[in-house]
């Protein structure tokens, strides 16, 4: 695997591969690889003739500095890791070589950025919106792989992409989860063991709603979602929604393709998930 730090040498890289006719595919991460992240890796490589990776922990998109001090940075093991799962190229720039001094960046994404997340987290997407078209703007791939995990960054990233007309096809790949349920996340190391155990209902409650979805209501399946999650120990709900998966607006019964998104604390670390229904 190539790995590179500057701008410059990973274009002038990229660009003699391009010449040579190569497709591309590429998968953005902030590092702390697991087993989600080698998942998005192994669908670019079916899908192209080479597979970049990026890793890069973007201090724009966090909104609670803490939260950025204490990310997980284990560089030599994700290095191994992507090695291991056949990444040909890895892109690893410092902040400096990403941000100017006083970089302003403002993308009118409209209410999409707003809702769920957004409400949470102002600024996220503005964030995540500004490092990612960098990256597109850098290493110009042509197919870039996200995870359902993360369901309004994609849909935010695709109204870029169409706002923009930023020429990359966008793919989304199903969320990964360990034996018991939880969804795989970098975060994930911050969980003691209570709060390991105690992070199921999240998982646990979205599988609930999803099974029971045909034959209730959907304010009653919300508001007994949210009373689960709520009353379980060590954990606190930010949301719990059932909302139209192309809007995020809420569902209706007539609603054809149904998200339902949860966000919640468990202990000291914030948790998302999310499962598609119908
Ligand atoms: P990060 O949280 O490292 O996630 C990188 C990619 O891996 C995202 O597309 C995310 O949805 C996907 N992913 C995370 N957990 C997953 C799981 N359990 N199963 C499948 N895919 C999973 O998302 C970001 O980084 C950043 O916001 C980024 C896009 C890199 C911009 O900084």
């Amino acid at each position: 695997m190539r790995v590179f730090t500057t701008t410059r040498e990973i274009q002038q890289y990229l660009a003699d591969l391009r010449n040579k006719g190569l497709s591309t595919g590429f998968v953005a991460t902030m590092g702390a690889l697991h087993q989600g992240h080698l998942s998005l890796i192994q669908q670019a490589k079916k899908d192209n003739d080479l597979v970049i990776c990026s890793i890069f922990v973007n201090p724009t998109q966090f909104n609670d500095p803490a939260d950025l001090e204490k990310y997980p940075r284990p560089i030599a093991h994700d290095t191994q890791m992507l090695e291991q799962a056949g990444c040909d190229i890895l892109f690893n720039p410092e902040v400096s070589e990403m941000y100017a001094d006083n970089e302003h960046w403002h993308l009118a994404l409209g209410e999409i950025e707003h809702l769920l997340e957004g409400t949470f987290r102002p600024g996220h997407y503005q964030g995540v919106t500004q490092v990612v078209y960098k990256l597109f703007n850098i290493l110009k791939p042509d197919t870039a792989y996200f995870g359902q995990k993360d369901y309004q960054q994609i849909m935010v990233i695709a109204k870029m992409v169409e706002l923009l007309n930023l020429p990359v096809k966008l793919v989304m790949c199903p969320i990964l989860r360990e034996e018991d349920g939880l969804a795989m996340s970098s975060r994930n190391i911050h969980l003691t063991a209570e709060d390991r155990l105690h992070s199921l209902i999240l998982s646990k409650t979205l599988n609930w709603v999803k099974d029971n979805f045909d034959s209730n209501n959907i304010a009653v399946l919300q508001a007994k979602a949210a009373e689960a999650i709520n009353t379980e120990d060590g954990v606190s709900l930010e949301y719990f929604e059932l909302v139209d998966g192309d809007t995020l607006h809420p569902a209706n019964q007539s609603t054809k393709k149904v998200v339902a998104l949860v966000a919640a604390r468990v202990g000291k670390t914030r948790l998302i998930d999310n499962v598609l229904i119908g």
